[in-house]
């Protein structure tokens, strides 16, 4: 089966607050996004990958992955909508949105038969969990997500942040990336989708459709917070990669 990755990686990185992208903050020194790809591409599971920019940014994304099976495109104002560009992309809809490679691999209307979404901005995914996700797709399932358990006691409260109920944390999970889905799974959510989703796997909720969980794990964290490119940073360092 022929798998692709969708890697949005054209917001604006507000919470960290680094002045730049934050896909493009480096950490050890290699932009956050091309460590996301490249264990993508490390998993040996993935044939292609399509990342999804700010405008400004094109043209330093398209030489950072120069050689590299990616495809590099201008993303939207919000997640969803850059999704949805490469979607486009990649599966032959709106080809007006290539800036780079046109169409990956393959005839039109020839697409991947299993896509993943992936943030940019959990660049320690390890490759490992890709692969778990990818199989288990393959093994039958149209919509995957990794999926891990809460540690902290989760509460209800009012807007003025009085607590109302303790909610049952056995059965909440954190969910990651990437998501893996069917091909035509992930067409049809966005197909359907109306409003913007946080995540991927929502827009085949809405669809009435089956989403299976495999373990997550602790090094898919999103940075998000200037706290978490810390702990990335000395995770990096103590690994020395
Ligand atoms: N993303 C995107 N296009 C957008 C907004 C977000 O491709 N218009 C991507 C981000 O680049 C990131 C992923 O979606 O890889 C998850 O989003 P988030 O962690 O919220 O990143 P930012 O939107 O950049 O951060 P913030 O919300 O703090 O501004
Ligand atoms: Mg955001």
């Amino acid at each position: 089966m022929t798998v692709a990755a969708i890697v949005p990686a054209a917001g604006s990185g507000v919470r960290l607050g680094a002045g730049v992208p934050k896909a493009f903050v480096e950490l050890a020194g290699v932009p956050i996004v091309v460590r996301a790809v490249e264990g993508l591409l490390a998993s040996g599971v993935v044939d292609q990958v399509v990342v999804a920019v700010p405008e400004s940014l094109r043209d330093e994304a398209c030489a950072l992955f120069a050689g590299r099976p990616v495809t590099v495109i201008v993303g939207g104002q919000d997640r969803t909508t850059s999704v949805r560009k490469a979607l486009d992309v990649l599966c032959g809809a709106l080809p007006h949105h290539a800036h780079v490679g046109e169409r990956p691999d393959g005839p039109p209307g020839d697409g991947p038969h299993v896509v993943l979404v992936h943030d940019a901005a959990r660049p320690l995914t390890p490759a490992a969990l890709v692969a778990s996700v990818v199989a288990a797709v393959e093994a039958g399932n149209g919509a995957v997500v990794p999926a891990l358990p809460l540690a902290d006691t989760v509460k209800q409260v009012d807007p003025a942040g009085v607590v109302y109920s303790t909610v049952d944390r056995s059965v909440l999970r954190a969910v990651q990336t990437p998501q893996g889905f069917r091909r035509d799974v992930l067409e049809r959510a966005y197909a359907a989708a109306g409003e913007s989703a946080t995540d991927d796997a929502g827009l085949v909720e809405a669809l009435g459709e089956v989403v299976v969980t495999v373990p997550g794990d602790a090094r898919a964290f999103k940075v998000t917070t200037a706290w978490d490119l810390r702990i990335a940073e000395l995770l990096v360092r103590e690994e020395g990669s």
